[in-house]
């Protein structure tokens, strides 16, 4: 196959000022959640490219991609604007590690993530993996305004689905909420908030974590992490931290 295939945009939505959902509906080689691809535009005669992670689980159609429009960026300004019926390109070959066969077995599951650094464990959480391999799993996301906490319907489908095998902790911190924390991920994994939240406690012991976003969300989290006694994951040695930045 060639770098990119034709879609085509069969849906959209905007949840905030600068967040969207695209839906696509394209031929793309079978993928992993927790995956990425590229979406593509011609822009003045040059195909201009950037990683997005799949929302949908595999199989599921049409693809799905959750994205924020970059100020100034290059392609997200034009994403931003496509309407159903347009075109756009994607890579049909999907990349990236950021999946549960990375991650070695635990008791509880942990998915940290800022802003749209939450796309790719919805499409994990879709999937039947993470609820037969893991008591608990929490799902974390920490944006600055609380409407910026997307996806509500589909996370609130998996409370409804694995109730107590499930715990959200939504972060907003730059507005008070009589829901979440405000805080930044990192400084509540040190003073015990984000434990307290989910109700479930992270030791290595019992815990693998995953984390994606904010590239330095990603860096402090990792420290906090480290000194909590968890260990980076790595291929030829096995730890707890599995990370993707965007
Ligand atoms: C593996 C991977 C997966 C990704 N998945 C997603 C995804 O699912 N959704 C998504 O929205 N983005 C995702 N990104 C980021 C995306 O690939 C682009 O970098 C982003 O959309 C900006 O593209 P642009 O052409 O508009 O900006 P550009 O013109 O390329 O860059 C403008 C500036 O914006 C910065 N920037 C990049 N991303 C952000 C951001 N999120 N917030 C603020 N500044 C940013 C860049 O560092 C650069 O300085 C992912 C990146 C990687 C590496
Ligand atoms: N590839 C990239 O270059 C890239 C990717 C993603 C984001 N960004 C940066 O993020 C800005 C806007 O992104 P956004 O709108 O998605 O918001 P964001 O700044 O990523 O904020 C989302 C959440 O992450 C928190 N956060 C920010 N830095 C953190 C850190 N070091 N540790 C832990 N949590 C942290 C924010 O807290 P606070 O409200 O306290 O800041 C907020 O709750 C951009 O200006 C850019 O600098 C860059």
């Amino acid at each position: 196959m060639g770098k990119f295939v034709k879609g085509t945009v069969v849906g959209k939505r905007r949840w905030a000022e600068r967040l969207y959902s695209l839906q696509v509906a394209a031929e793309v080689v079978p993928f992993h959640a927790g995956q990425f691809t590229k979406l593509a535009l011609d822009i003045n005669g040059e195909m201009v490219g950037r990683a997005y992670s799949f929302i949908n689980a595999p199989g599921e159609t049409p693809l799905e991609f959750y994205f924020i429009e970059v100020p100034g960026g290059l392609l997200t300004q034009r994403l931003a604007v496509l309407e159903a019926g347009d075109a756009v390109w994607v890579a049909p070959q999907a990349a990236g590690f950021l999946t549960l066969s990375e991650v070695p077995n635990a008791k509880h599951l942990w998915l940290l993530s800022t802003n749209t650094g939450i796309a790719p464990f919805l499409s994990i959480l879709k999937t039947e993996e993470p609820w037969q391999r893991f008591e608990r799993v929490v799902l974390a996301h920490a944006v600055r305004y609380a409407d910026e906490l997307a996806n509500g319907e589909t996370i609130r489908d998996f409370a409804q689905q694995h109730g107590e095998q499930f715990r959200f902790v939504p972060f907003v911190s730059r507005a008070d909420t009589n829901f979440a924390l405000r805080a930044r991920i990192p400084e509540t994994i040190a003073d015990g908030r984000l434990e307290a939240k989910a109700g479930v406690a992270l030791a290595p012991e019992s815990s693998q974590v995953m984390l994606c976003g904010n590239p330095d969300m990603v860096r402090d989290t990792t420290e906090a992490l480290l000194v909590r006694g968890l260990k980076k994951n790595r291929r030829r040695d096995p730890g707890h931290i599995t990370v993707e930045s965007y």
